[in-house]
């Protein structure tokens, strides 16, 4: 009997989880995208793109296409699909899993100042002009514009349109993984004295983090927002011997 399986994706954690669930005959994997990014990385296995329509469409879509297990693996600040996913799976009676990857702890030397939101992480920046860093995506950085009176140095996957309203921005399109050598260079090229950065977790984007640390500079960084409380794993390994043990 082949087993369906939705993953909830848009990480790279969750394109590997799809390459590892595919190489097994018994499973069937479909992998979803909301679409944000305009040219994705080629996820290898079959993909369904775009919202749902909240979580009834979610609970919707599970019944018709006869998924048997939904995995959320989505990013650790995509709140509202999370929260989506955990409604439908209980609506639609259909099991759950969650890939969470761990935050960042502090370590000695760290220089961080902890907020809630994006608007906070301006407010923290303080009246005097300074020069930041906005490791953050293009649906983040609005709420800088509160705070015009900084340099801005802003990085993202995909281009910031319209560009934020605020006098001194510099734009910078790259997608991770970034390693700390490339991340401090970055840093001192443009004389940046403050990061501002989700605490995503892992390895591909710690890179600003670790600089920062080096040159001691400060990093504002976002708290993760509440998510549901399904069951969950770590890593990929972890989550695909969930899967094992759940069929
Ligand atoms: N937020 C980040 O920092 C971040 C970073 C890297 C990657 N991503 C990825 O980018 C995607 C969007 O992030 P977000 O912060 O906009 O999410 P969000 O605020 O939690 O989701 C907003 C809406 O986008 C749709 N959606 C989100 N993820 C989807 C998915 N995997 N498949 C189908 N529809 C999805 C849903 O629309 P409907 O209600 O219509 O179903 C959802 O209600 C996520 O898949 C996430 O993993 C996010």
């Amino acid at each position: 009997m082949t087993h369906r399986i939705l993953i909830l994706g848009g990480t790279t954690e969750a394109r590997q989880l799809a390459g590892k669930l595919a190489a097994r005959a018994d499973l069937s994997i479909t992998l979803s995208l909301a679409g944000r990014t305009e040219s994705p990385v080629a996820q290898g296995v079959p993909v369904r793109t775009g919202g749902f329509g909240g979580a009834d469409g979610l609970a919707a879509y599970l019944m018709e296409t006869g998924i048997d297990l939904l995995i959320d693996a989505t990013h650790p600040y995509a709140a509202q699909i999370s929260a989506n996913a955990a409604q439908a799976a209980r609506v639609a009676g259909v099991p759950i899993l969650a890939l969470r990857r761990l935050g960042w702890e502090p370590v000695e030397g760290d220089r961080w100042t902890l907020v809630d939101t994006f608007g906070d992480a301006a407010q923290a920046l303080g009246p005097a002009p300074r020069r930041v860093f906005l490791a953050l995506g293009r649906q983040e950085v609005a709420a800088f514009e509160a705070a015009p009176q900084h340099h801005y140095l802003i990085r993202s996957v995909d281009p910031i349109e319209p560009a934020l309203a605020v006098p001194d921005a510099v734009y910078l399109l790259a997608r991770g993984p970034f390693c700390e050598t490339d991340e401090r260079a970055l840093l001192e090229k443009h004389r940046i004295d403050v990061v501002v950065s989700k605490n995503s977790g892992g390895e591909a984007t710690y890179g600003k983090i670790a600089a920062a640390r080096a040159l001691g500079i400060d990093v504002v960084l976002v708290r993760r927002p509440a998510l549901p409380d399904v069951p969950a794993a770590e890593t990929v390994e972890a989550l695909a011997a969930m899967v094992d043990h759940f069929l």
